[in-house]
C-alpha cells in the first residue's frame, strides 16, 4: 500500500491499516490503538464511531491532520496524551500538556487505597496531594469526597495551572487549594487526615534505557536524582509531622523500591507500614499511618 500522502481516495479502514503497519515498524506496541485514537482526533469523532465508518473516504484536510499526527506520533514519539491534549484517568478527562505527567492508570491503586482509607464520604477530610502534576489523584479525591478540603502542591508552577483549569473542568476548583512549593514548604506547620504522592521516583542514571516517549514529559515529574531517591527520602522522613494522629500516607514507588521506604516509614515512627499492589500484583505504593 503507498503511503497516505498520495492523491488516492483513502477510506478509515485503509489509514487505520496503513498506519498501524507504520507505528508498529517504529517500535510502538498500541499501533492499532494509537492509530485509531489519532485518527478519530483527526476527524473530530470518537473511537468506536469509526468502527461504524470503515468505508468512509477520508477528506483531503482531515487526512492533511492526521498525517500531521501521525509524523509527530511515529518520528517524534510524542505521547498521544499530549497530541490529544488529555487522558482519562479515574474515569475522568484530564488536561495533558508537556508541562504535567501524563496521568498513569497504576497511579488508580493509590486513589482507590485512599479511598478506602476514607470510610466516610460525608466527612470534611483534610487531604493533601504532594506533587499534584495534572490534579490526577487531588482532583478524583476531591470528587469522590464531595466535603473533602483538598490540597494539591507541586514545585512547578506551569503544573499548577493546568491542574487549576482542570479543577474548573471537573467542578471542584472551590475546595481544591493548590500551592507552589518543594514537599512541605507550602504546607509547614499544617496536618492532614491523609497524605498522598506520586513523586518523581525514576532514577537519573536510568534516562538512556528509557523509552523515547518520557523525553516529552517534565523531567522534575520523573527523575528523583541519580537514584531515584531524592524527593523520596525526604518525603518518607519527614512526612509524619504533618499527619493527624490516626493519619494515612501513601506514596507510589518503583517496585524495587517499596522495601527502602516500608523501612524509612517505620523508622520515622510510622504503624500498619504495607505494600499497595497494582492488579498485576506487582508493588506500586507504600502506605502507613501515624499511630
Ligand atoms: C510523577 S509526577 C506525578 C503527577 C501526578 N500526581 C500524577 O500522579 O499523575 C511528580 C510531580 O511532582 C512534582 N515534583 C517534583 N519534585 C517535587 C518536590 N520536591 N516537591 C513537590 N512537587 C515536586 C513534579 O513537578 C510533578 O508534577
Amino acid at each position: 500500500m503507498s503511503a497516505p500522502s498520495s492523491p488516492k481516495v483513502w477510506t478509515v479502514l485503509e489509514l487505520l491499516k496503513w498506519t498501524t503497519e507504520h507505528f508498529a515498524s517504529k517500535g510502538i506496541d498500541t499501533a492499532r490503538l494509537d492509530a485509531e485514537l489519532l485518527l478519530a482526533h483527526a476527524l473530530e469523532t470518537d473511537r468506536l464511531k469509526l468502527y461504524v465508518e470503515f468505508e468512509k473516504p477520508v477528506l483531503e484536510d482531515e487526512r492533511a491532520r492526521f498525517r500531521d499526527l501521525v509524523k509527530r506520533r511515529a518520528t517524534d514519539r510524542v505521547p498521544v496524551s499530549q497530541l490529544l491534549g488529555e487522558r482519562e484517568f479515574w474515569s475522568l478527562l484530564f488536561k495533558v500538556t508537556s508541562d504535567v505527567l501524563t496521568p498513569r492508570p497504576e497511579t488508580e491503586t493509590l486513589v482507590e487505597a485512599a479511598l478506602a482509607r476514607l470510610a466516610d464520604p460525608e466527612r470534611a477530610w483534610r487531604l493533601l496531594d504532594i506533587g499534584t502534576g495534572s490534579g490526577a489523584i487531588a482532583l478524583s479525591l476531591a470528587r469522590e469526597r464531595p466535603q473533602a478540603a483538598v490540597t494539591a502542591t507541586d514545585i512547578s508552577s506551569a503544573a499548577l495551572q493546568i491542574a487549576r483549569a482542570n479543577a474548573d473542568e471537573l467542578h471542584v476548583g472551590d475546595r481544591v487549594r493548590f500551592l507552589e512549593g518543594s514537599l512541605f514548604e507550602p504546607v509547614e506547620g499544617e496536618q492532614f487526615d491523609l497524605i498522598v504522592s506520586n513523586p518523581p521516583y525514576l532514577a537519573g542514571s536510568a534516562r538512556q534505557t528509557l523509552p523515547p516517549e518520557l523525553a516529552h514529559e517534565p523531567d522534575e515529574a520523573l527523575f528523583g536524582g541519580p537514584d531515584g531517591y531524592e524527593v523520596l527520602r525526604p518525603l518518607a522522613v519527614g512526612v509524619i509531622e504533618h499527619l493527624t494522629s490516626g493519619g494515612h500516607v501513601l506514596v507510589e514507588i518503583d517496585p524495587g523500591q517499596a522495601r527502602s521506604l516500608a523501612e524509612w516509614f517505620a523508622e520515622a515512627g510510622l504503624v500498619e507500614v504495607e505494600t499497595l499492589r497494582d492488579l498485576a500484583g506487582r508493588p506500586r505504593g507504600v502506605a502507613a499511618r501515624r499511630s
